[in-house]
């Protein structure tokens, strides 16, 4: 693989904070309800699922017409300017784009923790635009693995702490949530960190503990926003190693780069500038393992089918 350039000099350090909620302060909103979508609040029951769950389709994601406008008194920033694209199941898409062209505001709509101001969204076939708030968490939950780019895991706790706590509150329990986390870490080659708390782990292993909190659910799509901006080049290739793993394995990912190099690794490249799609170009079948992909052995869990989530949660 070719040498990274332009990285980031030093990684971000664990965000430091007494609790959950503090774990998540400095990070940005759609963060926060990232945070809440994998970690709900302590004693929250799993929200029941949405009446308007049909049969998956094909297409995993489809965007139409897309429009976000943000309004900050008397200025409106239109940061999504008509955006449609359609993303299928097995896809790795690199989003790019310069900063500000509207990216974190598209992944955020793909994620849930955002609602368009025009335009329609439907995820595996479902209009999410009039969900209740329980229903989008509940989506998040289910389907959709987030990681982004300052890892977000909660100080003084284990790795696998931090990986079996959205399975806490999701309800899982103790016996199964535990060998999820310990597959899903053992997934992203950090078997022998299982009791490591964050601060004793390189910015590379946190970031792994990541993907793997991301993972655990089984969720078939993983949105990534940055996720090797805190990285070196080394640990930025592990990471994507494990991306590039996790989709040859069937899931859909999604992540967001600035960087070339990170793009290479992806099925298919869409490049935004001022909210509007400028290119959209395939590197690779969708079909198929990812252009830079080579299996070394290693296996993450296998997404279950819902039927075994619910049989799993109902234990
Ligand atoms: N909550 C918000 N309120 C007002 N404006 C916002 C808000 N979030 C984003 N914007 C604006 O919308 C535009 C798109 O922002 P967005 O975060 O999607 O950019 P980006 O492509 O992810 O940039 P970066 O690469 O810097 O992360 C920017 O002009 C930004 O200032
Ligand atoms: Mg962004």
């Amino acid at each position: 693989m070719t040498p990274l350039s332009r990285r980031r000099a030093s990684p971000t350090p664990a965000l430091q904070g007494q609790a959950a909620a503090e774990v998540r302060d400095g990070a940005g909103d759609a963060e926060r309800r990232a945070g809440g979508a994998q970690a709900q609040s302590p004693g929250s029951p799993p929200a029941p699922p949405g009446p308007k769950r049909s049969a998956p389709t094909p297409d995993v994601i489809v965007v139409d017409r897309l429009t976000k406008t943000y309004s900050l008194g008397d200025i409106e920033v239109h940061a999504l300017q008509g955006v449609s694209v359609t993303i299928e199941r097995g896809d790795f898409v690199a989003i790019m784009g310069a900063s500000g062209s509207g990216k974190s505001t598209l992944m955020n709509i793909i994620g849930c923790l955002d609602l368009p101001t025009q335009g329609r969204y439907l995820l595996d076939g479902v209009d999410v635009r009039g969900m209740e708030e329980d229903e989008l968490a509940d989506v998040r939950n289910r389907k959709i693995g987030f990681v982004f780019q300052s890892f977000n895991l909660i100080p003084r706790t284990s790795a696998i702490a931090n990986v079996e706590l959205p399975m806490v509150y999701a309800g899982l329990r103790k016996g199964p949530r535990r060998r999820r986390a310990e597959e899903a870490l053992r997934a992203v080659g950090l078997a022998d960190r299982l009791h490591h708390y964050p601060s004793e782990l390189s910015g590379g292993q946190q970031q792994r503990v990541a993907v793997a909190r991301a993972i655990a659910t089984n969720p078939a799509l993983i949105l990534a926003d940055e996720p090797t901006g805190n990285l070196d080049t080394h640990a930025t290739f592990e990471v994507l190693d494990i991306f590039s793993k996790l989709n040859a394995d069937g899931r859909t990912v999604v992540l967001i780069t600035h960087e070339d190099d990170v793009a290479d690794v992806a099925k298919r490249v869409i490049r935004l500038r001022d909210g509007e799609i400028i290119e959209d170009r395939r590197q690779a079948p969708v079909a198929g393992p990812p252009p830079r992909y080579t299996a070394h052995g290693q296996s993450s869990p296998s997404a279950p089918s819902p039927a075994e989530r619910d049989a799993e949660l109902a234990r």
